[in-house]
């Protein structure tokens, strides 16, 4: 039953972290400041750090002056949305915090007519998941109040491989129903995300191009100048794999290859999206190097300043073996995509911020421009997830002269230049269709048990196998030398984006 424009109060685990400062509240303020955050809330944060509510307000202002899109028009509007935000210290994995928790929400809905409508959010590392869920479940917070709704939130990575995505699927169906359950992956509610679908299948001309008969290669990057920053702990517990490759990578491929739904509706949406990863060619255990390549960044230089390796950053084991770079070629055996690689890449502290995908097509099968081939390239679209949203068709042209010489121009759209201003955060969306009721753009659990069945073998030759190299990389380049090694077996190249 959707909440719709009702009150509700959100429980966020996990609160004194990254997320919650970089993304979250931001994008809570944001709602707000928009005047979509349905009203009135309250947002209970919690975690172990033994912030007073006032330390914390003050956190969570200068978070919102470093990271949000909107900022505050006076502080006397901060001030209201700030009375919303509660701070109640204690540890998630202790019984002892929850009646505490429960205390809080009462107290909140006591003050209100409206249904005590709940969303709790795991914004903590993976591995407390099992234990909040079981204290949600123990406690009776997970059933609710009577009356109103209650949902969870819970990040990427949802488990650490198929096994534990299923114990916690398990340990999920124990407290919740599965219509409470909300898996987040944040790319799916990027607004470029969501326009893969609409480029794909509201224009006419592409389909008929997308296919192994048209299509060469597929690369998709998502590269981050960032570095752990104060997340060693949690990455140290994830790496590139699991922390982007089993989610957002995989939900991107599987963006650009699914076969068209029915309609744009959840349950049409998902299923096409398993097809695809049913479709993945699993992969061989004997071989994982052939098809994966992982890194690690040494010291270097991002953005002209020096920065330390990632074995010198807080909470990480000087001799870490955690990949902050992982490269895959994958092939998606069916009639569609027969043949076409799909190479796939992230990594930390790479020479700039960049996420897209480009789509390679075939050269002309004949070239008539005998005497001037040079400057004529394989058509490629590349569609900009982050930054400078947009897309670009590359397409070879007569430069202006009097000789015939050929060079490729790009076709180039641009978000900011068309729609103007800076799209939302995909958090913004995502918050708001959680409190709303619609799981539409969230991953369904049988999808992240597919993600992790398809890197099975990867993660267990990273694991076990010390054959298996671990190739550092200087911050502030594209990545291990070897990267390019790995893909010019097949005779390609990474795109400098
Ligand atoms: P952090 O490392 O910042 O951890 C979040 C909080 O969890 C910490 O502030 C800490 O609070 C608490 N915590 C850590 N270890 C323990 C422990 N052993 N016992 C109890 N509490 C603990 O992680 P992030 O905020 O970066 O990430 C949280 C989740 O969000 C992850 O699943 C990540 O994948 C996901 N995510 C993160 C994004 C980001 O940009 N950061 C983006 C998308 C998803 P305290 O010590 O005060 O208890
Ligand atoms: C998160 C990862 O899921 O995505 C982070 O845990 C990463 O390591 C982040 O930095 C990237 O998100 P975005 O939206 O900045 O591309």
């Amino acid at each position: 039953m959707p909440v719709a424009d009702e009150p509700f109060s959100l429980v966020i685990f996990g609160a004194s972290g990254d997320l919650t400062r970089r993304k979250l509240m931001p994008a809570l303020w944001s709602l707000y400041a928009a005047r979509t955050l349905p009203e009135p809330f309250a947002i209970i944060a919690t975690a172990r750090r033994d912030f007073g509510p006032d330390e914390f307000r003050r956190r969570m202002r200068e978070a919102i002056g470093e990271f949000a899109r909107v900022q505050p028009p006076s502080e006397h509007v901060w001030e209201r949305f700030a009375a919303a935000l509660s701070y109640v210290a204690g540890d998630p994995t202790d019984a002892a915090l929850y009646p505490k928790l429960e205390r809080a929400l009462r107290a909140i809905e006591a003050a209100r007519a409206s249904r005590p409508n709940r969303l709790y959010y795991c914004a903590t590392p993976p591995s407390l998941y099992d234990d909040i869920i079981a204290n949600l479940g123990a406690s009776g917070l997970a059933r609710g109040s009577a009356g109103g709704v209650t949902r969870i939130i819970v990040e990427k990575p949802f488990g650490r491989d198929y096994e534990s995505a299923r114990a916690l699927d398990r340990q999920l169906a124990a407290a919740f129903r599965e219509e409470q359950i909300y898996r987040i992956d944040h790319y799916l509610g990027k607004e470029t995300v969501q326009n893969i679908l609409v480029l794909r299948f509201a224009n006419g001309i592409f389909e008929p191009l997308w296919n192994r008969n048209h299509v060469a290669e597929i690369q998709i990057t998502v590269a981050e100048s960032l570095g752990v920053e104060t997340r060693g702990a949690y990455y140290e517990e994830a790496g590139a794999l699991r922390d982007m490759v089993q989610n957002h990578l995989l939900q991107l491929l599987c963006l650009i290859a699914m076969e068209p739904p029915v309609s744009f509706d959840a349950a049409p949406v998902r299923d096409e999206k398993n097809k695809v990863m049913r479709a993945i060619r699993p992969v061989d255990a004997r071989r994982v190097p052939e098809v994966a390549l992982r890194g690690q960044y040494g010291p270097g230089f991002v953005d002209g300043r020096p920065v330390p390796g990632y074995r010198q950053e807080q909470g990480v084991a000087p001799d870490s073996k955690t990949e902050t770079y992982a490269a895959l070629r994958l092939i998606v055996d069916n009639w569609r995509w027969a043949g076409v690689p799909f190479y796939l890449r992230t990594g930390k502290r790479l020479k700039k911020r960049v996420s897209e995908i480009a789509i390679r097509f075939h050269r002309t099968p004949h070239m008539i421009f005998r005497r001037s081939p040079a400057g004529v390239e394989a058509n490629t679209l590349v569609i900009r997830i982050q930054p400078d949203e947009g897309m670009a068709l590359t397409v070879a042209a007569k430069t202006p002269g009097p000789d015939l010489k050929l060079g490729p121009v790009r076709l180039d759209f641009h978000y900011g230049e068309v729609f103007g201003g800076e799209p939302p955060e995909a958090y913004e969306r995502l918050l708001l269709d959680a409190i709303h009721g619609d799981a539409t753009l969230y991953a369904r659990g049988d999808w992240v048990e597919h993600a992790w069945q398809a890197l099975g073998p990867v993660l267990e030759a990273w694991a076990e196998d010390p054959a298996v190299g671990l190739f550092p990389y200087e911050a502030g380049s594209w990545g291990p030398a070897d990267a390019d090694a790995f893909i010019a077996r097949d005779g390609g190249a990474w795109r400098a984006p």
